[in-house]
């Protein structure tokens, strides 16, 4: 459970709704919009029952809905309810209320558990769901990873999360997605967490000093040179302790709670990197992203400089990483000098 600060027992009058959005038609939502807008402090009893059109009573039993899945609603007399703290577990309505304005742009699904969310994602975009679009989950069975593997992703308190697109456009111009979305998931997670120590592990990986903090998975159905759907999917370890994940893991891994010491808002977490995502897919339409992409690279470098292995295939190279170059290949500077472009492979550290 995570908990959201206390204010002075000061009482909210109306507070500020932004322009409508789909999530304002569900009462719950709603609610909880209301309560995130006013907090720490409460809203009142008679605001919420004039504002959903319903009485006190009906507003009661809307929040005791809203704590029988997990939220923690405090209620005084006087003063009306306050969002105090929420559960782990994923809650639509509470999901919809941090998303805002960015719901009318883009439909969440939520899951208790699913085989994984880029397999759900792909199922929905075949079955012709409007995106883009976005799959969470509390669990995943089938979990995948780059290179084949399994990504563990066991119940509650981490983010897999899958977002779906349809391009339509030359695959050329989407070469250095992943990396994009890497770089700005970056820079996101160092503003959240309040830390430099964030940085990213060409080509997918999140790291902090050195542990893995997150794995992103891009897949694409390509036909005739241009890209008709685009999945994107990211699992970050945010409140489960590493002790969850298989012993060859959990020792190069590391979770958001353990870096910050307290618990995470996770509903928070996930609206705002679903808005990044969102926003990384919208420039690599619209930009050409090239000098952004390499300059900003430098930022977040995992590697930079580093003396690292390559495994491509049967081939191995080693060497010092030197940045990417404007198609996002990883530039190795062999011993001899030369410099060679890495499009893909298992990068080892040495
Ligand atoms: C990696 O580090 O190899 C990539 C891991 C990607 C894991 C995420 S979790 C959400 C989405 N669903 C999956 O099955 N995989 C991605």
């Amino acid at each position: 459970m995570s908990t959201y600060p206390t204010g002075k027992r000061k009482k909210i009058g109306t507070p500020k709704i932004a322009s409508k959005s789909k999530s304002d038609k569900d009462p719950s939502s709603y609610v909880l919009r209301m309560l995130l807008n006013a907090s720490p402090y409460y809203v009142s009893g008679s605001v919420l029952a004039q504002k959903l059109k319903m009485s006190r009573v009906g507003v009661w039993s809307r929040i005791d809905k809203l704590r029988k899945a997990g939220l923690t609603i405090e209620a005084s007399q006087n003063l009306g309810y306050r969002l105090a703290g929420e559960p782990n577990a994923l809650n639509l309505p509470l999901l919809n209320a941090w998303m805002k304005d960015n719901k009318k742009f883009c439909d969440i699904f939520t899951h208790d558990e699913v085989d994984s969310t880029n397999s759900e994602v792909e199922r929905l975009l075949a079955n012709g769901f409007k995106s883009p679009f976005a799959v969470l989950s509390n669990e995943q069975k089938k979990g995948r990873g780059r290179l084949g593997r399994i990504w563990h992703s066991p119940k509650g308190g981490n983010i897999y999360l899958s977002l779906g697109f349809r391009p339509n456009i030359q695959a050329i111009h989407l070469r250095n997605f992943t990396l994009w979305q890497g770089l700005n998931i970056c820079r996101f997670l160092r503003l959240f967490m309040g830390t430099e120590n964030i940085g990213v592990k060409w080509p997918n990986d999140i790291y902090y000093e050195g542990k893995k903090l997150a794995g992103m998975l891009t897949e694409a159905s390509i036909d005739s040179e241009s890209i008709k759907t685009l999945i994107f999917g990211i699992g970050l370890n945010v409140n489960t302790h590493t002790r969850q994940f298989p012993k060859s893991i959990a020792k190069y891994s590391i979770s958001m709670q353990s870096i910050k010491g307290e618990q995470i808002r996770i509903h928070e977490l996930a609206a705002k990197l679903i808005k990044v995502i969102l926003t990384g897919y919208k420039d690599c339409m619209s930009k050409n992203l090239e000098k952004d992409l390499i300059s900003g690279w430098t930022e977040v470098d995992e590697l930079s400089g580093k003396k690292i292995k390559v495994q491509c295939g049967k081939e191995i190279f080693s060497g010092n990483a030197s940045g990417i170059d404007k198609n996002g290949n990883l530039l190795l500077k062999l011993r001899n000098g030369r410099v060679r472009k890495i499009h893909g492979g298992e990068i080892e550290i040495l």
